[in-house]
């Protein structure tokens, strides 16, 4: 399972690929406004320099603000030419889906976001999207089970071959990541908190701290 990181930060991001384990960023309108950028400018400098600091092959989202068909294709071909990382991140809406059958026909990899049940992931997958981005969280944040709905989805992909990547997203915590693994997600995309979150357990701590106490005692 791939790595991503969900952020516009660009310190998080550096903190992410200095550990060796990041496979790519998502970022959403949402995500760039809380780091305080605005102005297409600014927001397409920004997708650079994250595309700059994750370095070949991983990819980095981009998300559309257009919700009409001929504003998003405009809009994504745009992102697309920033760098070779960007893939274009659609919402799952009509036009969203016309404009995804168009980039796969482009040859413009997207990512289709805002994905809460089966047949979004199916018309998704059908119109040949990259990645889907299915929002455990946000699901469970309701009551509903957002895991449940990941494993659903890949057991449909999986029967129907289907190449669009389940990227599991909206994540909020370690236990999160571990279920995404176990539920057969091909990438999560989570705050780096949530990545720093696997690294802890006690025992770690108190056995590295009884190593290097042994070691004092035989090498006063
Ligand atoms: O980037 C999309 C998704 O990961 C958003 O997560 O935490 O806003 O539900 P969240």
């Amino acid at each position: 399972m791939q790595f991503f990181v969900d952020t516009a930060n660009l310190d998080h991001i550096r903190e992410a690929a200095e550990l060796g384990i990041l496979d790519g960023v998502t970022t959403n309108p949402s995500l760039m406004a809380k780091e305080g950028i605005s102005g297409e400018k600014n927001i397409l400098q920004h997708y650079l320099d994250i595309c700059k600091i994750v370095g070949p092959g991983r990819d980095v989202s981009a998300e559309v603000i257009s919700t009409d068909f001929k504003g998003m294709v405009a809009e994504g071909k745009r992102l697309a030419e920033i760098h070779e990382n960007i893939v274009v991140k659609v919402p799952m809406i009509r036009e969203g889906v016309k404009a995804i059958s168009y980039f796969t026909e482009a040859g413009i990899r997207t990512n289709c976001t805002l994905v809460f049940s089966a047949g979004q992931a199916l018309l998704a997958a059908k119109a040949g999207a990259t990645y889907l981005s299915p929002f455990i969280g946000r699901i469970d944040d309701m009551g509903w089970n957002g895991m449940a709905l990941i494993k659903e989805i890949v057991e449909i992909y999986n029967n129907s071959g289907f190449e669009t990547a389940v990227l599991a997203a909206s994540i909020r915590n370690p236990l999160h990541i571990i279920d995404a693994a176990k539920a057969g997600a091909d990438v999560v995309t989570c705050p780096l908190s949530a990545i720093l979150g696997l690294f802890y357990h006690p025992l770690t701590d108190i056995g590295l701290e009884k190593f290097l106490e042994d070691y004092r005692k035989a090498n006063p």
